[in-house]
């Protein structure tokens, strides 16, 4: 049961600090200009959008659709190919390497609500971050989710709708909900019982 007081705090401006709140809201405001634009130019855009809220970014392509919170805590390599309207919040720090392939509708997600008590709106509980490192030379497939504090192994492959909880280890191909190791890459393919 939700109390009157909790629902009255269910505001936005209640749960965000109003600095963050207005630099967000101007990140948002520019970046939803570029976001649309189509490659290659605007994959410019939306790279040098990104710099100027303070992300660590080298040059990667940044394919359409992208959606960024908290630029200032994202961090992105040389030579990535992040495809269309892949997602990533960046709240706990998402850090991604270099030459790292990424399907579209991707999301990488470094927060999570709280919602221990059971009396009060999960809005107002507040949130926890924990850092998301995608190490270089990853492909990742399209539509998959990536949870908090997940790191990725150089070299590992995640299949597409794959959703990744738990770290995954270098040279790793995994797949599925949740995602499991299908075999290391180097391995031939019927040494699991696949063919
Ligand atoms: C993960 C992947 C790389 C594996 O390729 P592969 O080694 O050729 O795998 P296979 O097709 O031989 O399948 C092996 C087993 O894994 C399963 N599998 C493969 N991909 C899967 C996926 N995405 N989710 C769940 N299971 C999957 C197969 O069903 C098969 O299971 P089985 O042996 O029990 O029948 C590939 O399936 C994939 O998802 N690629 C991503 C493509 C993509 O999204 N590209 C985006 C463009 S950037």
């Amino acid at each position: 049961m939700i109390s009157k007081d909790a629902d009255r705090d269910s505001t936005l401006f209640s749960t965000v600090p109003v600095s963050a709140f207005i630099r967000q809201g101007l990140f948002h405001n520019l970046f939803g200009i570029v976001k649309f634009l189509p490659s290659p130019v605007g994959d410019f855009l939306r790279l040098a959008v990104l710099w100027l809220f303070g992300a660590d970014v080298k040059f990667s392509w940044l394919r359409d659709g992208l959606t960024v919170y908290y630029p200032w805590r994202l961090a992105i390599g040389k030579n990535c190919w992040i495809n269309e309207y892949c997602h990533f919040n960046a709240y706990g720090r998402i850090r991604i390497g270099n030459f790292v392939l990424m399907g579209h509708r991707t999301t990488i997600m470094s927060d999570d609500h709280v919602f221990d008590d059971p009396g009060i709106p999960i809005l107002t509980q507040g949130r926890v971050g924990k850092e998301v490192i995608i190490e270089d030379d990853v492909f990742i497939g399209s539509n998959v989710f990536i949870g908090k504090g997940v790191r990725v192994g150089r070299g590992a492959v995640i299949g597409s709708g794959s959703v990744v909880i738990k770290d995954v280890e270098p040279n790793a191909i995994v797949v599925g909900n949740p995602a499991r190791v299908l075999r290391y890459r180097g391995q031939p393919a019927d040494s699991h019982g696949h063919s």
